[in-house]
């Protein structure tokens, strides 16, 4: 019989001992979000990305736009009056890997589609100070020079096809229309509809 005198003594078996504990307590939370609808199943209205959003999401995230933005709003009155309804698990189910972070230098941007026009978005990107003097986010001229198919679109259909894999529900003609979908659309345009697309499901909802 180990008493709980040796165990505080020993280093090494609480160690693991603490390892068993926290692990077992982890498995019962985690394991049945697996299985859950409301974390498995997409809400009403979440489609998945079309192969433009997906490109111009590589470019978030190859940017590191989730440095200074969430894309989680939490449920608190504070968050729900500034930014829309609470983000909720099923719109992230064909987020791989999601995008929810917790750093806020910027707004988060779960439900930011919409809230601005196409040419805001350009502004803004090309240098932010112009539409919001006191920002400081970086200026990201060379994704208007840039064409999408030569950077994040070079390989959209395996992305695509890889995608299927872990249940995201794309056709075979949604992966052959990738390509023509994304033509000579710069990396700033695919990644404004990346932008524009994201949190409408449960826009206005409140
Ligand atoms: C160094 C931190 C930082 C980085 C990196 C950054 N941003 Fe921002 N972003 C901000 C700040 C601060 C604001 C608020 C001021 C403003 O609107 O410019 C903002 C605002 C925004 C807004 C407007 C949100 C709203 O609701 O008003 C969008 C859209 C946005 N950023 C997109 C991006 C994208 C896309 C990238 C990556 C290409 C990016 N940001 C990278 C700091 C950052």
């Amino acid at each position: 019989m180990i008493t709980h005198d040796q165990i505080e003594r020993n280093v090494g078996l609480m160690i693991i001992l603490t390892v068993l504990v926290v692990s077992v307590g982890g498995l019962l939370e985690i394991v049945p979000l697996f299985f859950q609808k409301s974390t498995t199943e997409p809400v009403p209205g979440v489609k998945p990305y079309d192969a433009v959003q997906l490109a111009g999401r590589d470019v978030y995230l190859r940017e590191g736009c989730y440095n200074c933005h969430s894309q989680m709003i939490r449920p608190f009155r504070a968050e729900t009056e500034r930014y829309g309804h609470y983000s909720v698990a099923g719109e992230s189910v064909y987020d791989h890997p999601f995008q929810w972070g917790s750093k806020r230098t910027g707004p988060d941007l779960a439900r930011v589609g919409g809230r601005y026009s196409d040419e805001w978005h350009v502004a803004h990107l090309m240098q932010s100070r112009d539409v919001v003097p006191e920002s400081n986010m970086p200026a990201y001229p060379w994704l208007a020079k840039r064409a999408a198919k030569d950077t994040v679109g070079a390989d959209i259909e395996a992305k695509m096809r890889g995608l299927s894999k872990v249940g995201v529900p794309y056709t075979d003609d949604d992966v052959k229309g990738a390509k023509a979908a994304i033509g000579d659309k710069t990396e700033m345009e695919v990644l404004i509809a990346y932008l524009q697309g994201l949190g409408l499901a449960l826009k206005g909802a409140k």
